[in-house]
């Protein structure tokens, strides 16, 4: 248990852009300063999120409906809001999460073409509107992000494998959220050494930590 505040650091980005590699670094530099510190992921990061995870990453049928895919995202927020978000933050814990709302307004809301008022609509409903301190989104070339996940080897799952331009276009919906709200969104090139993104990082919620 930390004497300060907990704060709240979502990690977004395309794929490919060393979100969760970050994440694990940030921790530790924060508990090497003897923070309390929760790295959790979407979607996911409780049993009831996990299982809705695997529903939206390998649909059982023909694939989502957008509404219903955007419906179970939000679902699946509110039970790792309510589990183990909030109760993280209210011990005074740094929570880092590997993606948040802001993946559902760049992927289902832009991307997906159902809208802002939309996305943000269902997680004023589903998770009371909460917000990151601060959202670090990891920016990068689309050839090298490329690059990246071809030598990750992962299996891709349903929404990696949508075309070129479905991510063309989360890229762009994230730039915009970013640029209607810089004081809340960090934008970091991270096509680089990953200690040198961590050090960019670093300096990005050093106010956070203050
Ligand atoms: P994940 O394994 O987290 O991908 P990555 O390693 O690239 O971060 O898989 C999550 C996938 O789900 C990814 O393609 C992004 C997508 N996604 C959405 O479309 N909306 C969301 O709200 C979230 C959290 C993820």
């Amino acid at each position: 248990m930390s004497a300060s505040r907990g704060r709240f650091i979502a990690f977004e980005g395309g794929e490919g852009a060393g979100k969760s590699t970050q994440a694990r670094l940030l921790a530790e530099a924060l508990r090497a300063r003897g923070l309390g510190v929760v790295v959790t992921r979407e979607p996911g990061g409780t049993p009831g999120a996990e299982a809705i995870r695997n529903l939206l990453l390998a649909p059982p049928g023909e694939g989502w409906p957008p509404q219903a895919e955007a419906l179970l995202f939000a679902a699946a927020r509110a039970d790792h809001v309510t589990h183990l978000i909030r109760p993280a933050l209210a011990r005074g814990d740094w929570v880092i999460c590997d993606r948040f709302v802001d993946s559902s307004r760049a992927y289902q809301g832009g991307a997906g073409g159902l809208g802002d008022a939309a996305i943000t609509a269902l997680h004023a409903f589903g998770s009371d509107g909460l917000r990151p301190d601060r959202v670090i989104l990891l920016e990068g070339d689309e050839a090298a992000l490329a690059e990246r996940l071809a030598a990750r080897g992962a299996e891709i799952d349903a929404i990696e494998g949508r075309p070129a331009e479905y991510h063309r276009a989360v890229a762009a919906a994230f730039r915009g959220l970013a640029e209607r709200d810089p004081a809340g969104f960090a934008r970091i090139e991270a096509i680089g050494a990953p200690t040198d993104v961590h050090a960019l990082i670093l300096a990005e919620i050093s106010d956070l930590l203050a």
